[in-house]
């Protein structure tokens, strides 16, 4: 895969926070997710499967916590689903990046009510997620997986990201501290063929062809 060697800069520009390197660009973006968000779609949508619980722990909002954010798409999935989301993200720039989106995401009638209920929280997941205000019904945990980086069939608007992020070094941290936190369900994403994450048997798995979620229902 070719990829840009200059190094990404951040810049302010008209439509938002963006990554560029070369000829390549980068923003997070919740406005360009509309389409997903149709009943049909969304609830065929493997995570929001996937995440489903039978009803809250505490109160009438069901709580997730996404320990590995991102540029928060998956986020946004869950929180348009009807849960709180509370979004960690450890990388200064990829966070800087999902903040901008959800300010952006916030002036957008459309989906400011599910953006309301996504809370940005930086820093590293294993260490923060005890520290939160309300027991999760759902950790979602979705590590790089060393294997996408050799992908020739990342968009190219991911290569930038395969710049900025490295496969997770810390998958048995992530599902220990998922686990320390005692949620209903935790939901891993992973590559279809990729071994189970920290070595613990899914309760379930839902698979599609390149990826699967294995769900550990507690
Ligand atoms: C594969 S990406 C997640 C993509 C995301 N699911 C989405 O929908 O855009 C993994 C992200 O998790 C972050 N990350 C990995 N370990 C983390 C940790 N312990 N705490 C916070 N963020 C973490 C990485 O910086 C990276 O941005």
């Amino acid at each position: 895969m070719e990829q840009s060697k200059e190094k990404p800069i951040l810049i302010q520009q008209p439509e938002g926070l963006t990554l560029v390197s070369g000829d390549l660009s980068l923003r997070g973006d919740f406005s360009s997710m509309k389409s997903r968000l149709k009943p049909g779609n969304l609830n065929g949508e493997m995570l929001v499967r996937a995440a489903r619980i039978k009803a809250p722990l505490n109160g009438s909002i069901p709580v997730a916590i996404d320990a590995t954010a991102g540029l928060g798409e998956d986020s946004f999935l869950l929180a348009a689903s009807g849960f709180k989301v509370y979004l960690f993200e450890k990388n200064e720039t990829i966070a800087a990046l999902l903040k901008d989106a959800l300010e952006r995401a916030l002036k957008d009638q459309d989906i400011a009510e599910i953006a309301s209920r996504m809370i940005f929280v930086e820093g590293d997941s294993i260490a923060g997620m005890k520290s939160l205000p309300e027991h999760p019904d759902v950790v979602y945990l979705d590590p790089m997986f060393p294997e996408r980086r050799k992908s020739g069939l990342i968009k190219k608007k991911f290569q930038l990201l395969q710049l900025l992020e490295r496969p997770c070094d810390d998958e048995d941290g992530l599902i220990n501290a998922a686990v320390a936190v005692s949620p209903a369900k935790i939901v891993i994403k992973r590559p279809a063929k990729a071994p189970v994450l920290g070595g613990i048997k899914p309760s379930y798995t839902i698979s599609g062809n390149s990826i699967r979620y294995d769900c550990i229902v507690r």
